[in-house]
């Protein structure tokens, strides 16, 4: 972890944080979801979910940044993640780093992932000197292409790939992309 370099911390209503052990079963409940996981592939087990915040934990450690545990202080506990991560696979838009979300349904429609990823954004530009972040999803994202577009993210059609994660013909295999570039000084 880079010290001093690890979080981007308090907004408005959020706190965003590092992850710990007790966020493990808000967050099996979240990737059981069906809602939260219809367009990333379908629920998660327990197992899975686990793993998964095991390698976002781990990814901090590396990186001195990730998608970061959300705490509703004195409401809720841990609603979910957002942050920055670098893209795990190879595509004509890479090395880069993303920007992402995955809150519990209880908790949408309230701004809370524009919020939290407001936040990343400009700790990835100003304090990590990022010149670009990158986000992606399947078109029928609307939600989370609503987010991408609130933050002033732009989409270019060329930028479209199939994710290599995914066999060409799979439903969920088209991704649109968008980016961020780094706020000119001043
Ligand atoms: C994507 C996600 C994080 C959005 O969280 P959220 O807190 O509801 O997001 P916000 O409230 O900040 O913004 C959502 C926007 O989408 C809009 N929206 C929601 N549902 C919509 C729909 N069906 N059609 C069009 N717009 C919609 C909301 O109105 C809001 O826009 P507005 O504030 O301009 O009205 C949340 O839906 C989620 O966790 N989804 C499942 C996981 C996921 O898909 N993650 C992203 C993977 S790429």
């Amino acid at each position: 972890m880079v010290p001093g370099l690890n979080s981007p911390s308090a907004t408005a209503r959020l706190l965003l944080r590092p992850w710990r052990d007790d966020d493990l079963p808000a967050y099996r409940d979240l990737n059981a979801d069906t809602r939260v996981m219809e367009l990333m592939g379908g629920p998660l087990t327990a197992a899975q979910s686990d793993a998964h915040a095991a390698r976002t934990r781990q990814h901090l450690a590396e990186h001195g940044f990730t998608f970061w545990a959300i705490e509703l202080p004195g409401i809720a506990p841990f609603i979910g993640c957002a942050g920055l991560a670098t893209v795990s696979f190879t595509a004509a838009f890479t090395p880069c780093v993303e920007i992402g979300w995955r809150l519990a349904a209880a908790y949408w429609g309230q701004g809370y992932a524009t919020e939290a990823a407001t936040a990343a954004m400009a700790f990835g530009f100003s304090q990590l000197g990022l010149p670009e972040v990158v986000a992606y999803t399947v078109p029928a994202n609307i939600r989370s292409r609503r987010v991408m577009e609130k933050l002033g993210m732009t989409r270019n059609e060329a930028d479209d790939f199939n994710h290599p994660g995914l066999v060409p013909d799979h439903s969920l295999s088209r991704h649109v992309l968008y980016r961020a570039k780094k706020p000119l000084p001043g």
